[in-house]
């Protein structure tokens, strides 16, 4: 069993639009044996095919709503690629999967450097500790100097960084890279099928001069001497702890410099790490099943009405058609039909073990967060919900389908599309969410899943914060002072709706002994 999961690498690849992920992807697959040639993966297809024929809308707004899981075998290890939705609107959805990866690798463009996506996705890795690794891509395009590139990752991520490629050039005189721990020359030839060969050179020779002209080769000894001097060793552990981001330079779309990546990310990377949960911290090892709901999507086969439940093994060895004990419903249950994903199918699994990610049919028998074991009563932590940005109310367009409304709304949010707020004052719904497209996403599905139409109404909110206080008496008084803008969450808790900037820093200056949090888990 050790060996099963000390061989698991679970990941995500993460960011900015455009950046290169589906690009990267790809070349990720093509080095699994998962896809043949490259191009076969064109742009933005695995979003159009493995994710977008689940769910009606993405077709057409031609977008990537939902997540999808993608496995292959890489030399001796299983690799577990978790995709995140394209369209930033879906944040949530990615933030979420970010609970489910045990290390992260950061796309970032050359030339555009650390982008808002970016900058966001890191924060939640950093609540985590999340190890990362950053590719620097489309350096066959004109990008930025390196150094101003690491100073800025550096900066922007609050990570301290260490190249171990190095790039000659950029954009139509990008030469390669320069391997900084084996030492070899990598020498860039723009196609999307071969795999540059590497040279081994000593830097200080005229070998170096031979392959690379001699004014680059100058330019790069003195480069590769600031480096030297500049940043500090590469060290694993500092990486693990998630202090510590090794850094690639290359071009996914040319297949340049991604081998490198692959091979480092799969001696370096971390296979499950072990999980908390409120009452014990689980580790993989352990001999029992245990297991997580982390994402749940809609109508992944479009003839059969049902969803699936993304569900992280966390623990030991799960087994198909074995009851498992659901903690919240405190009921066992058995999986007849269990799936697991390569890069375009889903195929039945027998068993998986704790690192992998299984699908379960779900017909509304779970929610985000849920919890499988062989009996322990556990409560997995860590899938905290954000403070949405974007808030309306949410009526009922028509008298007579209510019941199929609420029906609606109630399993949207047991997915997690958005979070729900019932306003304490006038009884009224509020949907927040991170993007004005999930409200078109809630209002589709509404019509189209459950017969049921809806109307929003504009509400002018700037946030929502989780409020607590060891004084009582002071979260009374700020209750009733806020009275008309205090709701409640879908699990009761006490939610401040503050319509400005100013009334929250002022609530917060009024009320010193009440914490406002910006997520779900504090
Ligand atoms: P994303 O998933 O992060 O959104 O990015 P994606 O891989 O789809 O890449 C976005 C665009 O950037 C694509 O171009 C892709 O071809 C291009 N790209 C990715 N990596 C590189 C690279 O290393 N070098 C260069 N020059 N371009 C790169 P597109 O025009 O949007 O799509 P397509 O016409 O290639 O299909």
């Amino acid at each position: 069993m050790n060996n099963e999961i000390e061989r698991r690498r679970t990941f995500a690849i993460i960011a900015h639009p455009d950046a290169g992920k589906t690009s990267l992807t790809e070349k990720l697959l093509l080095f699994g044996g998962q896809i043949q040639v490259a191009g076969a993966v064109k742009s933005n297809k695995i979003k159009k095919t493995a994710t977008s024929d689940w769910m009606d809308i993405e077709k057409q707004r031609g977008i990537s709503v939902t997540t999808s899981v993608m496995e292959f075998d890489y030399n001796d290890y299983k690799i577990n690629i978790l995709d995140t939705p394209g369209h930033q609107d879906f944040a949530e959805d990615t933030y979420r999967t970010l609970t489910a990866v045990d290390s992260v690798i950061i796309v970032v463009d050359g030339a555009k450097g650390v982008e808002t996506q970016t900058r966001k996705l890191m924060e939640v890795c950093r609540m985590r500790n999340t190890p990362v690794i950053i590719f620097v891509n489309k350096m066959d395009r004109e990008a930025k100097d390196p150094f101003d590139l690491l100073d800025e990752l550096e900066e922007e991520l609050v990570i301290s960084v260490r190249p171990l490629t190095w790039p000659i050039e950029s954009g139509p005189r990008f030469k390669g890279v320069y391997n900084l721990y084996e030492h070899k020359l990598n020498l860039f030839q723009p196609s999307k099928q071969v795999v540059t060969e590497k040279v081994e050179v000593d830097i200080h020779t005229e070998e170096l001069d031979n392959q690379i002209g001699a004014s680059l080769a100058e330019k790069l000894r003195g480069e590769l001497e600031l480096v030297d001097g500049v940043y500090p060793e590469f060290n694993v552990e500092e990486y693990l702890k998630g202090d510590m981001a090794p850094v690639f330079f290359g071009s996914a779309l040319n297949n340049f410099g991604v081998q490198e990546l692959l091979d480092t990310f799969v001696e370096i990377a971390p296979s499950p790490r072990p999980t908390k949960t409120e009452e014990r911290e689980v580790k993989p090892d352990e001999s029992k099943f245990t297991g997580f709901v982390f994402k749940i999507t809609a109508n992944i086969d479009p003839n059969h009405r049902s969803c699936i439940a993304f569900c992280k093994v966390c623990s030991g060895r799960f087994s198909r058609n074995t009851p498992y004990y659901h903690v919240r419903h405190d009921k066992t249950m058995r999986f007849s039909s269990p799936t697991q994903f390569m890069a375009q199918r889903k195929t039945t699994v027998d068993e998986a073990w704790a690192g992998d990610i299984i699908g379960l049919p779900d017909n509304g028998t779970f929610k985000i967060g849920d919890t499988l074991t062989e009996g322990e009563k556990l409560h997995f932590r860590g899938i905290p919900s954000f403070s949405p940005e974007m808030f309306k109310y949410i009526e009922n367009a028509d008298p007579m389908k209510q019941k199929q409304l609420a029906k609606g709304i109630d399993q949207l949010m047991d997915e997690g599309v958005a979070q729900l707020f019932v306003n304490q004052f006038n009884g009224r719904k509020i949907i927040g969410t991170v993007g004005q497209l999930q409200f078109e996403v809630i209002q589709y599905r509404l019509e189209n899943e459950y017969n049921a139409k809806c109307r929003w109404e504009p509400v002018s909110l700037y946030k929502a914060c989780w409020v607590e206080s060891d004084d009582p008496e002071e979260l009374e008084a700020f209750k009733k002072r806020k009275y008309q803008y205090m709701a409640k969450d879908r699990e009761g808790r006490d939610v401040f709706l503050a319509d400005s900037n100013y009334v929250l820093q002022m609530a917060q200056m009024d009320f010193k002994h009440i914490k406002f949090h910006f997520t779900s888990e504090f």
